[in-house]
């Protein structure tokens, strides 16, 4: 799960697809594609969303993806079209470029539709992005365990 800071989107992407995986099965993480919040938690209104809807991030902590992600990780989700662009700029090839996916693909195919970015609104827009990743995830989970 990737976006541009790992502290307001990613995280709660990673903490929702954990909640609906087998954790013995499966490894999800998060990063982001800056190296503007390396070592932070998450941002305290993605961390109160996710407590509201029974999930716990307060363990996780900012980190920037890096092209070893590519050799780490079956499939990775951006939260929007910029990410998209800067994960694929460090794809080393086809495999790798393979891999990326626009997260809201799995839930609304084929309109490329962004993830907003949260980090200057209000909480209310937190409380969508929650909703908007819980309803892709469900997506990725129902195709990853019937697999
Ligand atoms: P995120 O949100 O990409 O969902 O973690 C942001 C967090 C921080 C910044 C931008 C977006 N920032 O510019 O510091």
């Amino acid at each position: 799960m990737v976006c541009l800071g790992n502290i307001c989107r990613s995280p709660l992407a990673e903490g929702i697809l954990k909640s609906k995986l087998p954790e013995d099965n499966f490894f999800v993480d998060s990063a982001g594609t800056s190296n503007y919040h390396i070592g932070e938690k998450p941002d305290s209104r993605s961390i109160s969303i996710a407590k509201h809807y029974g999930i716990d991030i307060n363990k996780q902590r900012g980190r920037q993806f890096t092209t070893i992600d590519f050799d780490r990780f079956d499939y990775i989700y951006a939260m929007d079209n910029s990410n998209y662009r800067n994960i694929i700029g460090l794809a080393r090839d086809t495999s790798d470029r393979n891999k990326v996916k626009l997260i809201l693909n799995e839930s609304v195919p084929n309109q490329n539709l962004d993830v907003p970015d949260p980090y200057y609104g209000g909480d209310s827009g937190f409380d969508n992005v929650f909703k908007m990743l819980d309803e892709a995830c469900n997506s990725i989970a129902d195709k990853l365990n019937n697999n």
